[in-house]
């Protein structure tokens, strides 16, 4: 599709989770021209939904190396070293910086910033807001402080595709905007650095904690640009969502950690605790482990769910400490006081992504990425619980930083345009084919017949697609549906095929046919760079 307006900016950052508001507001504040653009609503995305909080080594006697320990113990000999240490070490500043923007956590009777613990971490390190509502406070806080600053933002815009100079360097992004008044239809914003900040991909699995916004168009457009993308088949399934029947699919509600952090147990259907004597911290050992145990539980006995017992924590404390889950699991009809909670793992975080270096910088000049979508090194395996909310903090503050510094000495110089590639669109229907596929085939347990499966069917929708449809099923009209479906299957293509070719059982990737961790051969990563006819 080709532009049918255009507006210019210094920045352009893509998604309005914590990553990319917060970049958009230290840009802001170097007096940059930062226009954010967004998918839905400026308050959409994963952030929001963010329960436990945000981890940093803000405890007494707890330090950043501690943190650090923590961090590569979950990530499973695939943590990038240094990126995690700059996590942890600048970690708890940002964190009083975002209070300092207005970010309201939970305080202790004397004031200090209540900490809370989550599966991984052998500290309280976690702060939280509202109780479990930190992401929601967070994006409040932010949302407040980009009006306030009168940042420029388009919201309803999906970003299509980047626009590149003619030496290779970013130029800005197409989008498709709708019912944004002179900004509707296929349009440009043109800028020197682009920011991508489109959080995960979780949609492209049936059941996921993800919003429906979550489709995976950031590593999409990395890939179609050539940018390199690090680590997909590292997807990360949260052990205890609540289970609302087999079959369910969608966004599901999630029961955080933090609730085994206070002392939750996981409990079978005949009421025994099952985390005991698996790891030395039970029910709060790194999510991996207990996702697998889990669902290891759960065929012994042939059931689709375990359950989380916290009646222990009476009815004051689950009102104070954790409204957000109290009410959604009684919308459910279930009450956490009086009965166990039923959960099962679903899909909630894509630990891989488009790879950075420690600036946040991709490996196309100009293209930035930060938070969910992006790769930093910081995750490995298997990310820690509640570090992504500060990964997004952390890595923005550095991707403004390095923005500022090569901002164009003269503001507002005209960027050359790029022609926007045509995307085959998938066939009606494709959406809801392609979770299932992924569901059935890359799931939380993987073989080479499971995963070949899902390569062979996917493939035949990208073929239908290509064709334009088959005869029973007519490609889809372009419009935000048909893209975000596009994005769905092309990250979906690549998942499988890295998760296929990984041959061993490592942090969240687990292969049934390949049980055990394999340091001689796969202590590495899988970086996949494609070519523009392979999109
Ligand atoms: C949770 O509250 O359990 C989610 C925390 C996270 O995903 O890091």
């Amino acid at each position: 599709p080709a532009p049918g307006w255009a507006i210019d900016a210094d920045v352009v950052v893509v998604g309005s989770g914590v990553a990319g508001l917060t970049a958009a507001l230290r840009c802001t504040a170097a007096g940059l021209r930062a226009v954010v653009v967004t998918k839905a609503r400026l308050d959409d995305g994963s952030t929001r939904w963010a329960q436990g909080g945000i981890a940093a080594a803000l405890g007494e006697g707890d330090t950043p190396e501690q943190h650090l320990d923590d961090t590569l113990v979950a990530g499973a000999g695939l943590c990038d070293e240094r990126a995690v240490h700059v996590l942890v070490t600048e970690g708890p500043d940002a964190v009083r910086r975002l209070i300092a923007t207005g970010a309201d956590f939970d305080k202790t009777a004397d004031g200090e910033i209540a900490l809370t613990r989550e599966g991984g971490h052998h500290r309280r390190r976690i702060a939280h807001a509202g109780g479990d509502a930190t992401g929601a406070e967070i994006s409040r806080a932010l949302v407040e402080a980009i009006r306030d600053r009168g940042v420029r933002t388009i919201e309803h815009a999906l970003v299509l595709d980047l626009l590149r100079d003619a030496e290779g360097r970013t130029a800005g992004v197409t989008l498709h905007v709708m019912g944004e008044g002179q900004h509707d239809g296929v349009g440009a914003v043109h800028a020197p650095a682009v920011v991508l900040a489109t959080g995960g991909m979780g949609q492209v699995f049936s059941a996921t904690t993800n919003p429906a916004v979550s489709t995976g168009d950031g590593v999409a457009l990395a890939l179609r640009a050539g940018a390199e993308v690090s680590d997909l088949e590292f997807v990360q399934f949260h052990p205890t969502v609540l289970f609302l029947g087999a079959g369910s699919e969608g966004q599901q509600p999630l029961v955080s950690e933090a609730v085994r952090g206070e002392g939750a147990h996981l409990v079978d259907a005949d009421g025994v605790r099952f985390m005991t004597g698996q790891h030395e911290l039970a029910e709060l050992a790194p999510r991996d482990i207990v996702a697998k145990a889990i669902t290891r539980r759960m065929q012994e006995h042939g059931t689709e769910n375990m359950y989380l017992d916290a009646r222990h924590f009476g009815a004051e404390m689950w009102e104070e400490r954790f409204p957000t889950i109290l009410a959604a699991c009684r919308s459910h009809g279930i009450d956490p006081v009086t009965e166990p909670i039923p959960v099962a793992p679903a899909a909630h975080y894509a630990s891989g992504g488009v790879r950075t270096d420690l600036r946040g910088r991709t490996t196309v000049p100009g293209l930035y990425a930060c938070g969910e979508v992006a790769c930093t090194g910081v995750h490995g395996a298997n990310r820690l619980a509640s570090n992504s909310l500060l990964e997004g903090l952390v890595f923005a503050e550095r991707i403004a930083d390095d923005v500022i510094a090569s901002a164009p000495r003269v503001p507002g110089a005209p960027v050359p345009h790029a022609t926007p590639v045509t995307l085959p669109l998938p066939v009606a229907g494709a959406r809801t084919r392609i979770q299932r596929i992924m569901t059935a085939g890359a799931g939380v347990l993987r073989s080479e017949a499971s995963l070949r499966e899902a390569a062979e069917a996917l493939d035949a929708l990208h073929s239908d697609a290509v064709a334009g449809g088959t005869d029973d099923t007519k490609a889809g009209e372009p419009g935000v549906d048909a893209w975000e479906t596009t994005n769905l299957l092309c990250v979906s293509r690549v998942l499988v095929a890295a998760a296929r070719r990984r041959e061993e059982t490592r942090g969240c990737h687990w292969r049934e046919d390949h049980p055990d961790r394999d340091d001689t051969d796969w202590r590495r990563h899988l970086v996949v760079r494609l070519t523009p006819e392979r999109t």
